[in-house]
């Protein structure tokens, strides 16, 4: 697919601008949507892709931006305290192509079958992200929990990428995956953020993670190494 169109929502983010530059080195045409005030963090891509300023909530603006796409990129952010990740999922579902590719991002603390399994230490973390949300209605959580659960119910061909802790630096190649958080493969919890950003370009054309919520990890930490040596070891 040469000349593949792709949507990228919050394209303003550091996410969002790594994917916009993966999505050009691999001559997509881009349509980005954010924020008016964020249009300047863009500039670096001014006359190669097309800009279309709002809130990523505001159906119309998505309507718009999605219009004629092979692809929407979506970052879901628990800004907020207006429905801000629910409405722009719920945006999206409704007025891309039903053909469309359809991957999402979030955090490893969403679960689609409840069968992950958390360190003590990222619970904790995930109790004062939420109580420090409720006090200053900065942070929404539950709201980027519903606007999931909404993706894991659709029939649109979704893709939920769920990210680790990220950290900045140059390309490592692409993350590997896995069902579930607990699984060894991941316990470095660790990606770097041109990766998360690569994986959720990757994942446009790659079928097989249709219908799926990848958790990943960096493929050069420690425990992806150890998979890796471990596999080659078995043959
Ligand atoms: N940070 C982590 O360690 C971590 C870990 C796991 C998963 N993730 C996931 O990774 C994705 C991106 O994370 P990131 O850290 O790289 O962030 P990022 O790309 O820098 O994204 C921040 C985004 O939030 C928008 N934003 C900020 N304040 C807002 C507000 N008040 N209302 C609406 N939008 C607002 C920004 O838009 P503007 O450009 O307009 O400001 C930007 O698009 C998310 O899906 C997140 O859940 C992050």
């Amino acid at each position: 697919m040469g000349s593949m169109k792709v949507c990228i929502v919050g394209a303003s983010g550091k996410l969002g601008r790594y994917m916009v530059q993966h999505a050009l080195d691999r001559d997509y045409e881009v349509v980005g949507v954010c924020r008016e005030r964020s249009v300047g963090k863009l500039e670096a891509f001014k006359g190669r892709i097309t800009i279309i300023p709002g809130a990523t909530n505001d159906r119309e603006v998505i309507k718009k931006a999605v219009a004629g796409c092979d692809g929407v990129l979506t970052v879901l952010v628990p800004w907020g305290a207006q429905h801000y990740s629910s409405g722009t999922a719920q945006a999206v579902m409704d007025y891309a192509n039903p053909e469309a590719r359809l991957i999402f991002s979030c955090g490893w603390h969403i679960s689609r079958d409840g069968k992950d399994v958390y360190p003590p230490s990222f619970q904790r973390e995930e109790k004062l992200a939420r109580w420090i949300g409720r006090l200053t209605r900065l942070v929404d959580i539950d709201d980027q929990v519903e606007a999931c659960r909404r993706v894991f119910a659709s029939d649109t061909r979704w893709t939920v990428v769920r990210g680790s802790d990220l950290e900045e630096g140059e390309s490592q190649g692409l993350p590997v995956w896995s069902l579930h958080v607990g699984d060894p493969v991941l316990e470095s919890n660790m990606t770097r953020r041109v990766d998360f950003a690569l994986f959720m370009v990757e994942a446009l054309e790659n079928d097989e993670l249709i219908h799926e919520a990848p958790a990943i990890v960096g493929c050069r930490t420690p425990s992806a190494l150890a998979h890796a040596a471990g596999l080659d070891r078995r043959g």
